[in-house]
């Protein structure tokens, strides 16, 4: 993959970066420009919000950065490797390798437990006792050491959130992209969950992007960038 890689120049200890980056969906009458030229750089280790109210984007600015979808135009890096290049049977890879994501409804599968969620991630590698461990020390990290047996509809919305974080992290992910984390969950539990991720930021060092519309993220946030009618800026909209 070394045609896609860019100089040191380019790319200083940035984790993530995106130029210009575009999506248009739809054509003709349904033709709606999503996202506009977005521009971010993310160092590892960082904590970034993205600040912006529903419809403006947030989850497709996420998808092009977490290779999910293909932008329209513009480029993607993770790590170095221009993603919006890559074939499609090799992004699945990468998206394992150096991606975690965490989404506002969790994801997890209602018929297994909560570590057999968590070892979803790595069913196809038959690595089973290792990982089962792994999982196992993961749950407690985020403080479900009792519920590891319990299946989604027996946890709350919070201790869903957590199993869904642990699975995001069973791969040992430099990178996790969150997906309004806490958007269905009340206030309370929603600190919770900004707390861990702060925690994992901090002692893990692991770099989150986390798109959101709830302040508090962005409060918390080391640099917050805001998301209007597809446009990404580093101040807030009425400062423009
Ligand atoms: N698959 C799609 N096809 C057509 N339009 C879409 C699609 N996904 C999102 N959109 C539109 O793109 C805009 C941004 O959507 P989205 O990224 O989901 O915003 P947010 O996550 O901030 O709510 C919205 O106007 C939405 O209706
Ligand atoms: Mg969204």
């Amino acid at each position: 993959m070394s045609e896609h890689k860019t100089g040191p120049e380019d790319q200083g200890e940035s984790i993530i970066v995106t130029q210009e980056l575009t999506k248009i969906y739809g054509r003709g009458a349904t033709r709606v420009s999503a996202l506009k030229g977005a521009n971010i750089r993310v160092r590892k280790g960082e904590l970034i919000a993205v600040l912006g109210p529903s419809g403006s984007g947030k989850t497709t600015l996420l998808n092009m950065i977490g290779a999910l979808d293909r932008p329209t135009r513009g480029r993607v890096f993770i790590d170095g490797v221009e993603t919006s290049k890559v074939p499609e049977r090799r992004l699945y890879k990468i998206r394992r390798e150096k991606l975690g994501f965490i989404f506002q409804t969790y994801y997890l599968v209602p018929t297994l437990n909560a570590l057999q969620n968590v070892l979803i991630p790595v069913l196809p590698m038959r690595e089973n006792k290792r990982y089962k461990r792994r999982g196992e020390r993961l749950l407690e990290l985020v403080g479900l050491k009792d519920r590891m047996h319990h299946k989604p509809g027996e946890l709350s919305g919070g201790e869903q959130q957590r199993v869904a974080i642990a699975r995001a992290l069973i791969l040992n992910p430099g990178v996790i992209l969150a997906d309004e984390p806490t958007g269905n969950l009340d206030t309370k539990t929603g600190a919770e969950i900004i707390d861990l991720m702060q925690r994992l930021n901090k002692e893990r060092g692991k770099t989150f992007i986390i798109v959101t519309h709830d302040s508090r993220i962005a409060e918390n946030a080391e640099r917050v960038f805001y998301l209007m009618d597809g446009r990404l800026s580093d101040v807030p909209p009425e400062e423009n």
